[in-house]
């Protein structure tokens, strides 16, 4: 069934991504995984529960493919061409908005045909988009790749109530001035009812910039757009389904698998842990390096200690990451060549994708977690780790650049630029007294529990109502 052929749902979400990306193996065979990253990890228990459509793209390029049910609610695929995702995927969304919007920690590049192709790729989403809302329907848009979405989508369906929500961190005025295309980009935004952003910072930053390039009229957190829309702009930190990451990882396979990855990695007496995307906004260069340090000058022992460091393949085709790629395959192999543990390396680095139960395996067996981006919008590894480790003696090593900083005060806070902070603080999340990393630890479990994912959506999705 197609969503032309008249299946329309009441909730609709819309991310450039799909919960399930399409591969296609060398033999012709077609799979479909689970897509990568925070937001799909965040989204999809709860499109099980509220059931619904999600519209996205399936993940590979000049493919049609037709609506489908998955898990309790329709997939609605969207195409894309393989010039749409050079231009709009990963030129003008991973090439001009996502270094800018994160500090400019990666030089944005800007592109006059990439933003034709964004404009004319956001209008396909939100045309698919109002096909397959029933009337007065509640659509929720996510993220950076899709931001002229809620106004397109205003103009085509004035009866649908819209939220957006912006995953990374929307960034100083200052940086976002330098975007060519910042009025369209504000204007597109402002097409919600309720634009949300992960911490109150964002938002802040977002008024100033209408106040300052609009005309419309700003009254505390709501902007008077046009004929009486309204556009409401809040912070609503994201979380994680808590409850769920509890059961997966005190179950007997978990605890089963957990066991046999430390017999694996040498049964070491101590474990630290990384887990990312491979991406530079996410620090490894320089966590690598700081532990790197720690190992050469003996304040880490390669014969009882063991750093894990998965890092998720991701935006293979742009050029930063292609760099980061070899950059960190050569930083690991230099230090693990340089120090020597009993047969095995003081780094163990994993560049593949894990199912959802092996990573719950590698967060039970970290005696420390590392999660040290230089900018962050949230960060849901440093929640995971939090929900996953169920020893009381964890410890949480986090960015003071990363969301999750404003919730997680009780972590070893620290700045990611500044190598030996982070190497002293590392050693102190290893050494302190057990009492001391407990407290601290246990406290941080109540502070994700209390925030799942659950109230996150709820808390937006009722705000959506009442604005
Ligand atoms: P981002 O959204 O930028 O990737 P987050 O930390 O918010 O960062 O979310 C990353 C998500 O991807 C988490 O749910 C994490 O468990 C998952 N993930 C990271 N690395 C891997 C991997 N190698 N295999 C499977 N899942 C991974
Ligand atoms: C971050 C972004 C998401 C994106 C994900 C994975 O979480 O906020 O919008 O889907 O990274 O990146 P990718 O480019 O593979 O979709």
């Amino acid at each position: 069934m197609s969503a032309s052929d008249g299946q329309q749902s009441s909730f609709v979400v819309v991310a450039n991504r799909l919960p399930v990306d399409r591969v296609t193996s060398e033999d012709g065979e077609v799979s479909w995984q689970t897509s990568p990253g925070g937001l799909v990890t965040a989204l999809e228990p709860l499109m099980r529960r509220f059931g619904g459509a999600w519209v996205g793209w399936p993940g590979s390029a000049d493919e049609t493919v037709d609506p489908f049910e998955h898990e309790g609610y329709q997939v609605v695929p969207v195409e894309l061409s393989t010039r749409e995702v050079e231009e709009y995927y990963e030129g003008f969304s991973n090439s001009t908005l996502w270094p800018l919007y994160h500090d400019a920690v990666a030089f944005p590049e800007f592109h006059r045909e990439w933003w034709e192709t964004y404009r004319d790729v956001n209008l396909r989403f939100a045309v698919r988009t109002a096909e397959a809302c029933a009337p007065n329907a509640t659509v929720w848009v996510q993220d950076y790749q899709l931001q002229l979405v809620p106004a397109m989508l205003r103009r085509l369906r004035p009866d649908l109530k819209i939220g957006f929500f912006l995953h990374i961190p929307f960034p100083p005025i200052e940086l976002y001035e330098q975007l060519p295309w910042r009025r369209q980009i504000i204007e597109g935004l402002l097409g919600a009812d309720l634009v949300g952003f992960q911490v109150p910072g964002g938002a802040s930053n977002f008024l100033r910039l209408v106040r300052r390039r609009t005309e419309h009229q700003v009254r505390s957190d709501r902007v008077s757009v046009e004929d009486g829309h309204l556009c409401t702009v809040r912070a609503y930190p994201i979380s994680i389904d808590y409850q769920g990451f509890v059961e997966l990882a005190e179950s007997p396979e978990v605890l089963a698998e957990s066991a046999e990855l430390r017999a694996e990695l040498g049964n070491p007496e101590t474990i630290l842990l990384g887990v990312d995307r491979l991406d530079y906004t996410k620090g490894l260069r320089q966590r690598i390096r700081a532990v790197g340090e720690l190992f050469a000058e003996g304040k880490l022992d390669p014969e009882t200690t063991v750093f894990l460091q998965v890092a998720t393949p991701s935006r293979e085709d742009v050029e930063e990451y292609q760099k980061l790629r070899n950059d960190i395959d050569q930083l690991v192999g230099r230090i693990n060549s340089s120090v020597g543990g009993v047969g095995r390396p003081a780094i163990s680095y994993r560049h593949a994708n894990f199912s959802r139960s092996t990573m719950a395996a590698m967060y039970q067996l970290a005696d420390v977690m590392l999660v040290t981006p230089l900018r962050d919008g949230m960060n849901l590894v440093a929640k995971e780790y939090i929900a996953c480790h169920t020893k009381s003696s964890g410890a949480l090593v986090l960015s003071e650049f990363a969301g999750a900083a404003r919730e997680l005060k009780r972590a070893y806070l620290v700045n990611p630029y500044d190598l030996d902070a982070m190497k002293d603080t590392i050693m102190r999340a290893l050494t302190d007294p057990e009492p001391v990393r407990s407290r601290a630890f246990l406290a941080m479990k109540r502070k994700v529990r209390d925030n799942s994912i659950d109230h996150w959506a709820n808390k937006f999705l009722q705000d959506l109502k009442a604005v």
